[in-house]
């Protein structure tokens, strides 16, 4: 299975980045995540959308080709981060490579909340016109996490329960993933 992760922090610490890295190494048997490299994406401009610079329609194209897409994002001024609704605003728009793509999102964060509003707005975005992505019902399936500093080492999360939450919140994924196709 193929999916693309896009991350909402261009930090090189980022713990959100971190988190996509973790996942990339943690289930290779269950899938190949790329991750996607939304830093080099210009800004939106509406006057470029029918025929974007390559980096927009290779990120496009990613996104097209994949069985599913999983977002990673910190949450700024609580609410997603400009570069990662940059990101969506050039996927939004004429090929509109979201429609019906199975979508999980995730987050995570210093604070108590764990980026819960950002993750709010996120799904009110990946239900507009532009995107109508299929997303993860969110039940029993968000993923938030608090207190980020004390749960990652070296460049990856290591927090066991973390882990083995996340890995029943990827299983669901890919059910889900499979149930979409
Ligand atoms: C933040 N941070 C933050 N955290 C939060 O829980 N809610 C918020 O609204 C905000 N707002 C915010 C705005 C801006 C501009 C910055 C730079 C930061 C803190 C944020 O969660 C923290 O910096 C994370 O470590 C960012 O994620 P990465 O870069 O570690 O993935």
């Amino acid at each position: 299975m193929n999916i693309v992760a896009i991350v909402g922090s261009l930090r090189k610490e980022s713990y959100n980045m971190q988190i996509a890295k973790t996942m990339q190494e943690r289930y290779t048997d269950l899938m190949n995540i790329e991750i996607a490299k939304i830093s080099s994406l210009p800004y939106f401009n509406e006057e470029e959308e029918l025929d974007p610079p390559q980096d927009v329609k290779n990120f496009k194209n990613s996104i097209a080709n994949a069985d599913g897409v999983i977002i990673i994002t910190p949450e700024y001024n609580w609410s997603v981060p400009g570069v990662l609704k940059n990101a969506i605003d050039w996927a939004s728009r004429v090929e509109k490579v979201f429609i019906g793509k199975p979508v999980m999102t995730l987050g995570a964060s210093p604070g108590a909340v764990g980026t819960v509003r950002a993750q709010l707005h996120l799904r009110d975005i990946l239900s507009s016109p532009g995107i109508q992505a299929k997303v993860l019902p969110p039940g029993s399936n968000e993923i938030l996490i608090n207190f980020a500093p004390q749960k990652f080492e070296s460049g990856r999360l290591v927090d066991e329960s973390t882990l083995q939450f996340i890995d029943e919140k990827i299983n669901n994924f890919l059910e889900f993933v499979k149930s979409s196709h």
